[in-house]
């Protein structure tokens, strides 16, 4: 189910919007009549993605850019911007995780991650930033609960996350007195994502595991970090910047931890097995 808010020629540019949490996002926006622009890196996926959002009836802009490169990420803006003017709202959401501990890491597979999620992060907002609309212009990160709940076999990704949140937080600062608007929105586990099957949900009983972690009892959906995204955008957010919220059925503080740790322990053990 998802709310409704006018976003009529609204320009909403999603980084890493072509797969799961951030195509819920874009295709809400799509929904409600906004002119969206996606990128990520795998032509496929932006292609799927154009022709799904193209449904709604509304302006669909892809471009393919990987978020590690500074100058494609420019140019993909570029496009978009051309095409549909100033940056209204600004999703950045582009993620890589994989489970293992951080003594069995190797120095690439810890920058690989702290690559896309943070550093990707700034080239996104860095680029973004001379085409946001000012006054009014809103920005979200995507984050994750190993931001602030250090969790075993995260290392890379609560060290990038970590680090995107207090990015968040500077240039709500930075920002501010230009009249745009910064905040992160924490997703618990979201049914049917590459996230939460790869880290939480490999088997049945892993997921049956996971949704009892949950305080609501539930799995998150599609909709319900749209909809927070379409509020957060919306004039009914006006007043919120630099904040930080959770979208989780609740399991803030303890609901992803255990299940992934429980995960990550069996895929332990199928490594040892191999050993
Ligand atoms: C150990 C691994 C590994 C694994 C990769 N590496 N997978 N190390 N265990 N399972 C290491 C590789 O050996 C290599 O290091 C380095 O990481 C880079 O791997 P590549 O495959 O060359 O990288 P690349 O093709 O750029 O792919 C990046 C990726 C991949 C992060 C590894 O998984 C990816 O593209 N993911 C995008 C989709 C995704 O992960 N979505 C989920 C986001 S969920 P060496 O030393 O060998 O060169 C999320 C949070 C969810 O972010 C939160 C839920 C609670
Ligand atoms: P997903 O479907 O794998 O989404 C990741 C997206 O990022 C894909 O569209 C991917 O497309 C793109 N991407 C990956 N690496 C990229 C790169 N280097 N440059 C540009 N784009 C790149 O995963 P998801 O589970 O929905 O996660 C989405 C976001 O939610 C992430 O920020 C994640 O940390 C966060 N999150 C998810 C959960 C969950 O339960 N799923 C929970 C907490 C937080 P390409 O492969 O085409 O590049």
């Amino acid at each position: 189910m998802q709310i409704g808010i006018d976003f009529t020629a609204r320009h909403v540019v999603v980084f890493g919007g072509t797969t799961g949490i951030n195509f819920g996002i874009a295709d809400a926006f799509a929904r409600q009549g906004a002119r969206v622009t996606v990128a990520s890196r795998k032509q496929e996926n932006v292609d799927a993605a154009v022709t799904a959002l193209r449904a709604h009836g509304g302006q669909v802009c892809g471009v393919a850019a990987d978020v590690r490169d500074f100058d494609a990420v420019g140019a993909a803006i570029a496009t978009s911007v051309d095409q549909f003017g100033p940056i209204d709202v600004l999703i950045s959401g582009a993620a890589g995780n994989f489970l293992c501990e951080a003594k069995d890491m190797s120095s690439n597979g810890f920058k690989v991650v702290v690559d896309i999620d943070l550093v990707g992060t700034f080239h996104v907002l860095r680029q973004a930033h001379a085409h946001l609309r000012r006054p009014g212009a809103s920005v979200i990160n995507i984050t994750a609960p190993q931001s602030f709940v250090p969790m075993r076999y995260q290392a890379h990704a609560s060290a990038a996350k970590a680090g995107v949140d207090q990015f968040t937080r500077v240039l709500a600062l930075e920002w501010g007195e230009e009249g745009i608007r910064l905040n992160s929105i924490s997703p618990g586990p979201i049914d049917g994502t590459e996230g939460f099957r790869k880290l939480m949900a490999p088997t049945p009983e892993d997921r049956e595991f996971a949704r009892k972690q949950v305080p609501m009892q539930r799995f998150g959906s599609l909709d319900d970090i749209a909809n927070l995204s379409l509020f957060l955008a919306s004039p009914y957010a006006a007043y919120i910047s630099g904040a930080l919220i959770p979208c989780d059925g609740g399991g803030a503080l303890e609901s992803v931890k255990p299940a992934l740790e429980a995960a990550g322990n069996s895929y332990r053990g199928t490594l040892g097995s191999q050993g």
